[in-house]
């Protein structure tokens, strides 16, 4: 253990009309400096990530994180992108920095600010995160990505929409006990299951209920070293972090085989002296709902092609042997690119702390996974998580 999660903050998801990227940067970092019970001049290094590429015309976000505090001015800051996995990316550079004895406290925040345009217009942004020179010419935008790989999925091991409409009607059941989700009402089996008018096809065998939707929102983490986090009043330690990235081209790959996400996987179990099964929950990349179905055997739930059965068998439930996105999901919960990693890591916080607040908390939160992704299974990232004490 190198490093501990010791202040955090989270805001409601959603499309947050009369915010900016600016007011939830700055709301999001006072939050978390608050939390952790330091001061803002204690921060000494800065990571903000952020996606943007033209969701909002204000690019440059490394220092609106200063507007928090006049002590913030003068503090390196920088800002991170990994694409989808640009808020885990920003907590890396922060291990990195505490690793490399350069600070004593840093601030991440992760910010996105996406509803500024209308669906199609996020899609063509979100688009920049595939291969462009092979990829960017499907039609509906990153869902397109999606719609194709599901369909391959299908190809080879049947068709599995059954369990996709089972993956959003569990998101959905979990996102409705959390405060901070997009969407927090139920929706029933045969409305994500069926195809009409209120629930289309996107792309491929994806319809609306499949995707993760276009949301605002913004979440931070102040992160320190072990020994200082030993006198904090919460502190919650990285047993293992890894990052693994792949061939951005999907031809240069076995695109349903998630062989990236696998080994980052693999890697942090094995950081961790773990088994899967050791952990109470994971919090991973449901962008999509087969993304989420891929990902069961990409951690090793389920063989290739069987994970169907995590969910259909209930395992992934709440109450399941490996709780799969008791927060929602990025399909309840929302997916502000360059926030969702730092979200993640924020809602196993309040697990692991035992302060999530209501029904969302779990009886019994030890240790907890977390896997953010980004583009198609090209920039992994897992983070394993447990209480320092
Ligand atoms: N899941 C469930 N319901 C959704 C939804 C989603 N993902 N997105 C929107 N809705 C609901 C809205 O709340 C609204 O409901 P209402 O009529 O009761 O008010 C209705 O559907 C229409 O909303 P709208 O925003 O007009 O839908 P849309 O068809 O323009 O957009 C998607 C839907 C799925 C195309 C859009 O959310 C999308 O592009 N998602 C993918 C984003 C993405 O690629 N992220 C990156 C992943 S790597």
């Amino acid at each position: 253990m190198t490093a501990c999660i010791v202040g955090w903050s989270h805001g409601k998801f959603g499309k947050l009309d009369g915010e900016t990227s600016e007011s939830l940067v700055v709301k999001a970092a006072t939050e978390a400096i608050a939390h952790a019970g330091i001061e803002p001049r204690d921060v000494d290094v800065i990571y903000v990530g952020n996606m943007n590429g033209g969701f909002v015309r204000q690019e440059f976000h490394s220092s609106l994180a200063l507007q928090a505090h006049p002590d913030l001015r003068f503090k390196p800051s920088t800002r991170v992108e990994n694409a989808c996995a640009t808020g885990s990316a920003a907590i890396h550079m922060g291990l990195n920095t505490l690793a490399a004895r350069k600070a004593r406290f840093v601030l991440v925040v992760g910010v996105e600010k996406m509803t500024e345009l209308n669906s199609a217009q996020a899609g063509e942004v979100l688009i920049k995160a595939s291969y462009v020179a092979e990829e960017a010419n499907i039609e509906a935008g990153f869902a397109g990505i999606f719609g194709k790989i599901t369909s391959a999925y299908f190809q080879r091991y049947g068709d599995k929409s059954d369990a996709l409409a089972r993956i959003a009607v569990k998101a959905h059941r979990n996102g409705a006990k959390n405060p901070f989700a997009h969407f927090q009402k139920e929706f029933a089996y045969e409305f994500c299951r069926t195809p009409s008018d209120k629930n289309p096809f996107v792309a491929g065998p994806l319809k609306r209920t499949d995707c993760s939707p276009v949301t605002d929102g913004a979440a931070a983490v102040i992160l320190t070293d072990v020994e200082t986090a030993l006198g904090m009043k919460q502190a919650i330690a990285f047993r293992a972090a890894e990052q693994v990235n792949d061939f951005l081209p999907m031809s240069r790959r076995d695109i349903i085989k998630f062989e990236g996400p696998a080994l980052a996987w693999k890697k942090a179990l094995s950081q961790a002296r773990l088994d899967l099964l050791d952990l109470s929950f994971v919090e991973s990349h449901d962008c999509f709902t087969s993304a989420e179905l891929i990902e069961y055997e990409a951690m090793g739930l389920a063989a290739p092609g069987e994970g169907e059965r995590a969910i259909l068998e209930g395992w992934v439930e709440r109450d399941g042997k490996l709780p799969v996105n008791v927060s929602g999901g990025l399909k309840a919960k929302g997916h502000p690119v360059g926030a969702t990693g730092v979200s993640m890591h924020v809602m196993a916080a309040m697990q692991l702390s035992g302060t999530a607040p209501g029904e969302l908390q779990l009886p019994t939160a030890r240790l907890g996974g977390v896997f953010n992704m980004g583009g198609a299974a090209v920039a992994n990232y897992v983070s394993i998580l447990e209480p320092l004490r």
